[in-house]
């Protein structure tokens, strides 16, 4: 089963030849000397995944016709990045399953999982240097520390029920949106871009993190976990305040405000039958798919300022599958 909506997938068979030479230098750069580096490294990324920030890059060096090597080199560097952050945030979350496995923290250990994953940041590092580009670096440097921050700032959120939709939205701007930004931008620096079509490249990545990770908020409430890979309804049984539940709390009576408030600072799966009640009866799953769709459609708006050819619009497919997304 593919993990792309077909239309998708259709987008990204443009893609489908790099994103092999991408998956080569993945492979080569996971070797080390130290076995379980290679086993633990290899078994979350042959696991799958949707390889959706390198596509992003990759879409957006053709929108803007770059065809040199340095992409996929890039590419594997931003998979890595994104890989390491999964590895440490499988063992923050406690959480057991991923990519339709068992998480690696699960299947190795927790501290198998965190070195692993500082062993996939510094080959990251590594890599990037071979760009032999200042600004590149900076990129990838500020996004890394970003999605560091979020993951702390979001921590620091748990159990917090008085979390408001701008705090939520700066989580998620950090630890989701800050990579698929960097993606983009990356793909304008190889190219050598104006600033100005720069600009616009990253506000594109921008905005379809944040869509992207909004609906992922939705479908741990209303998603299928066999099609996700992970499970379902952790962000409630960990105390994490994501938007459906924000939502709901503005728009419920007292006690169905309160209800939710003490799940949010409880945790667990006690309540979670009757949060999701109120989650339905609020309306809170559908307007937070329409928050995701004002940030889709801001993506779009930015595609304006780029060359119009089959890549863009690839990305513009990408945008607009986003918000039926179900993996
Ligand atoms: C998972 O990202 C983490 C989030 C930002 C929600 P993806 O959904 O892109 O994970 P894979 O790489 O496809 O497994
Ligand atoms: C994903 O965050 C990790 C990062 C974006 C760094 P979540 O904890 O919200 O996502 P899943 O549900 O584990 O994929
Ligand atoms: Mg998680
Ligand atoms: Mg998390």
């Amino acid at each position: 089963m593919s993990v792309h909506s077909s239309r998708t997938a259709e987008a990204l068979a443009l893609i489908s030849e790099d994103m092999r030479a991408v998956d080569a230098v993945v492979s080569e750069r996971l070797s080390s000397d130290v076995v379980v580096v290679s086993q633990v490294s290899r078994y979350i990324i042959s696991a799958g995944g949707k390889r959706l920030r390198p596509a992003l890059l990759l879409l957006m060096c053709g929108a803007l016709e770059y065809r040199g090597t340095q992409r996929y080199n890039l590419a594997a560097v931003v998979e890595f990045i994104h890989t390491a952050t999964l590895l440490h945030d499988d063992v923050v979350d406690g959480s057991t399953l991923r990519r339709g496995r068992a998480t690696a923290n699960e299947a190795f250990g927790n501290p198998a999982s965190v070195l692993v994953g500082d062993f996939l940041y510094s080959r990251a590092f590594q890599m990037m240097v071979d760009a032999g580009d200042m600004r590149i670096m900076q990129t990838l440097a500020e996004a890394t520390n970003v999605i560091a921050e979020g993951e702390v700032l979001q921590l620091m959120n748990m159990h917090d029920a008085s979390l408001s939709e701008e705090g939520y939205l700066r989580v998620i701007r950090s630890k989701t949106a800050k990579l698929f930004e960097a993606s983009a931008r990356l793909a304008a620096l190889l190219a050598k871009a104006p600033a100005e079509t720069e600009r616009h490249c990253a506000q594109y990545g921008q905005a379809l993190g944040t869509a992207f990770q909004v609906i992922d908020d939705v479908l741990d409430y209303d998603g299928d976990a066999a099609e996700m890979g992970k499970n379902l309804g952790d962000d409630l049984r960990e105390g994490k305040a994501t938007l459906p539940l924000i939502i709901a709390m503005q728009r419920g009576t007292d006690d169905e405000r309160l209800l939710i408030r003490r799940a949010i600072e409880t945790g667990g799966d006690a309540q979670i039958d009757e949060v999701m009640l109120i989650v339905r009866r609020t309306g809170a799953l559908e307007a937070t798919r329409a928050a995701a769709a004002s940030e889709a459609q801001r993506a779009l708006d930015s595609l304006q300022y780029l060359p119009d050819n089959t890549y863009s619009e690839a990305l513009r497919l990408l945008a607009s599958q986003l918000l039926l997304r179900r993996a």
